[in-house]
């Protein structure tokens, strides 16, 4: 039973008098609507945590993957398995050492990404935009050095990523998906937790991905945003060092009883690089095992 089910659907070709259907990549069979392959991804914040994960699943996924992070070296162990997996696919895997606050150092970055990108005939395609940073303090004497810190990273690096991204696939003459790592934390104030500054950054994340979606479009340029709800990082390894009691408050908020972990968000990334999302701009993909749709 399964098995002609299956044959049916593999051999299957629909007559279809739509002219979209021709139009759209999401004719192709479904595995081939999340593969990266003869494709480069570039991610930022790649030196650890959740990024250095999207880059494994980006190797996973056929693609090559550049990771950009201000850390001097990546994650040891991870950079390691990441080298095996590269090597034994036949892909690439590349560390630049970048501050995404600077425009200049991003830019070079970037473009030297693409230039080796297409000396390997797999052209820059995609951009992850995962760089971040948190801090916590009440809103009344929030130190405003640190509040600027995070609108300059969060806010000002995310753009200047994007910015050059898509200056990039505009002269490529090629589409271009980007993915940025925005937050909950971007439409919702986390209970207990006091980053105004955090959660004011990623708010404007989710704005500048409607606001370019709607002029990059035209040129083929694909834009939308992740949301996470919490994931164990290095990042929430802080607040809790600082505050244990905030576990409980997040777990209360667990729909499948667990906080998120960096791989969770593997699959919704891919999700939205590959063509599978052909038809996705301007959106946002909440990823909280549930935490915003109960109060
Ligand atoms: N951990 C969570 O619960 C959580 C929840 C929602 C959203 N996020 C978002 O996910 C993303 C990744 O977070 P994470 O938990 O892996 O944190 P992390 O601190 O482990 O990783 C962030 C990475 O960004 C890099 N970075 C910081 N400033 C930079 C700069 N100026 N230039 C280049 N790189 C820079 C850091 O060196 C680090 O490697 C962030 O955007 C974060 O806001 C995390």
């Amino acid at each position: 039973m399964g098995s002609i089910e299956e044959k049916v659907v593999s051999d299957i070709t629909l007559p279809s008098h739509i002219p979209e259907s021709a139009q759209t990549p999401s004719q192709a069979p479904v595995p081939r609507l999340f593969s990266l392959e003869r494709r480069t991804i570039a991610i930022t914040g790649a030196g650890r945590g959740v990024g250095i994960n999207l880059a494994a699943a980006v190797l996973e996924a056929g693609g090559h993957a550049a990771c950009i992070d201000v850390l001097p070296e990546p994650s040891p162990v991870e950079w390691a398995s990441l080298q095996k997996l590269a090597k034994s696919s036949n892909l690439t895997i590349s560390y630049h050492k970048c501050d995404i606050t600077s425009e200049e150092s991003i830019s070079e970055t970037l473009d030297t990404i693409a230039n080796e990108a297409l000396e390997a005939k797999a052209p820059l395609h995609g951009t992850i935009a995962c760089a971040g940073i948190q801090q916590k303090a009440p809103a009344v004497d929030y130190p405003m050095d640190g509040f600027r810190k995070i609108m300059e990273v969060n806010v000002t690096g995310t753009f200047l990523t994007i910015k050059h991204s898509a200056r990039i696939f505009m002269k490529q003459q090629t589409p271009g998906s980007i993915v940025m790592i925005a937050s909950m934390s971007g439409q919702i104030a986390n209970r207990g937790l006091t980053c105004t500054a955090y959660n004011s950054s990623k708010a404007a994340v989710h704005q500048m991905c409607r606001s370019v979606a709607q002029e990059w479009g035209q040129h083929g340029i694909r834009v939308n945003t992740i949301s996470p709800g919490y994931i164990r990082t290095a990042m929430t390894d802080e607040l809790l060092a600082a505050e244990p009691a905030l576990e409980k408050t997040w777990m209360a908020g667990a729909l499948l009883g667990r906080l998120g972990a960096p791989e969770d968000f593997k699959a919704p990334t891919v999700f939205l690089l590959a063509d599978g999302s052909s038809w996705m701009t301007g959106a946002d993909l909440r990823v909280d095992g549930g935490h915003c749709a109960s109060a």
